[in-house]
């Protein structure tokens, strides 16, 4: 019943892909050659052959050094711009983009050069009809006083960024340890999300310190919430997002947390489906609703839930979402 062309044609709003994910093979062979980057593949064939992961860990470790093509502002913008003609494809009218500045910054590269480069998209997108937001990530196996610093930087590009999350490994690296600059970052008016990867040792402990004690507006991932029933009327009575992302899971979890969507979307939660990495996970977000719409026998309400959820768990003002709902 749901179709390709539905999932696609369908309007939504993108809150969970970060542009690092989005370095098709082409662009990354295109840069690497660009830049004089030796990344030890110079195929296309090839770099899709080093994409084996089935775990967050796995992922990250094929993912961090592909970034090393990454050099120029005028890369970041290429990135960005290659993401946002796909996405209007995908019939995406707003998007919040993460970027994680720490993974450019730890080998080099300025945050004026990632941050300018990936802006100047977000201006040139208006043309195409998109409203582009960045979202600007910590990475969380990294340091308290790197996080620190990094969002010291992001206070002078205050009105380029609409908000801050939490990405990368989160073994042993919860919420808690960013405690400070969560705080910090909401007094200085952004937006509030992070990442709570399916199935992590801790998932229901990070979880109850992101909605509880934090204080996010979304959780990124976030799924095991339906194990605790008390967090989930929490996040049902807060109207939390939870971005789900059918593809990624797909490599962690064969069931991609289907049962776990639909549970949350009888439950009134506002979950919604995101691409994540979708140069690497196989799908952009039409292809993730694909996904777990034909998996899971949704129906065409559910799907259109789904994409209602996005926009109104989206950072856009009340006035542009009456637009959408
Ligand atoms: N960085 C990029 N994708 C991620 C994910 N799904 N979880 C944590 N960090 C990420
Ligand atoms: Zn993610």
């Amino acid at each position: 019943e749901i179709t390709k062309e539905f999932t696609q044609g369908l309007p939504k709003a993108e809150l969970h892909v970060h542009i690092e994910g989005t370095l098709e093979p082409e662009l990354k062979l295109k840069l690497a050659k660009r830049n004089h980057v030796n990344i030890g593949q110079s195929t296309i064939e090839e770099v899709r052959q080093s994409y084996q992961y089935d775990d967050l860990a796995s992922f990250l470790a094929v993912y961090y050094p592909a970034m090393n093509v990454l050099q120029t502002e005028q890369d970041f913008y290429d990135l960005a711009m290659d993401y946002l003609h796909r996405a209007v494809k995908n019939n995406v009218r707003h998007v919040e983009i993460f970027f994680d500045p720490q993974a450019h910054m730890s080998r080099g590269i300025s945050f004026k050069t990632v941050i300018d480069g990936l802006y100047k998209a977000t201006v040139d997108a208006r043309a195409l009809n998109i409203d582009a937001r960045l979202i600007m990530c910590f990475l969380r196996d990294f340091s308290r006083d790197s996080a620190r610093e990094t969002l010291e930087e992001a206070l002078n590009y205050k009105d380029k960024i609409l908000g801050v999350g939490l990405d990368s490994d989160e073994h042993n690296n919860p919420p808690m340890k960013f405690f400070n600059q969560f705080t910090k970052a909401s007094a200085e008016g952004f937006h509030l999300t992070a990442h709570a990867d399916i199935d992590q040792k801790d998932s229901i402990e990070h979880i109850r310190e992101l909605l509880e004690v934090i204080g996010v507006e979304r959780v990124d991932h976030g799924t095991n919430v339906v194990e605790d029933p008390d967090l989930v009327n929490f996040a049902a009575k807060n109207k939390i997002g939870f971005t789900s992302c059918p593809l990624s899971n797909s490599f962690v979890s064969p069931e991609m947390k289907g049962k776990e969507v639909l549970e949350l979307l009888k439950k009134g939660v506002k979950v919604s489906i995101h691409s994540d990495d979708p140069a690497y996970f196989g799908g952009y977000i039409g292809d993730n609703y694909y996904a777990i719409a034909t998996k899971f026998n949704l129906t065409r309400d559910q799907v259109i839930t789904l994409a209602r959820n996005s926009f109104e768990t989206s950072w856009i003002s009340d006035e542009q979402k009456a637009l959408y709902l």
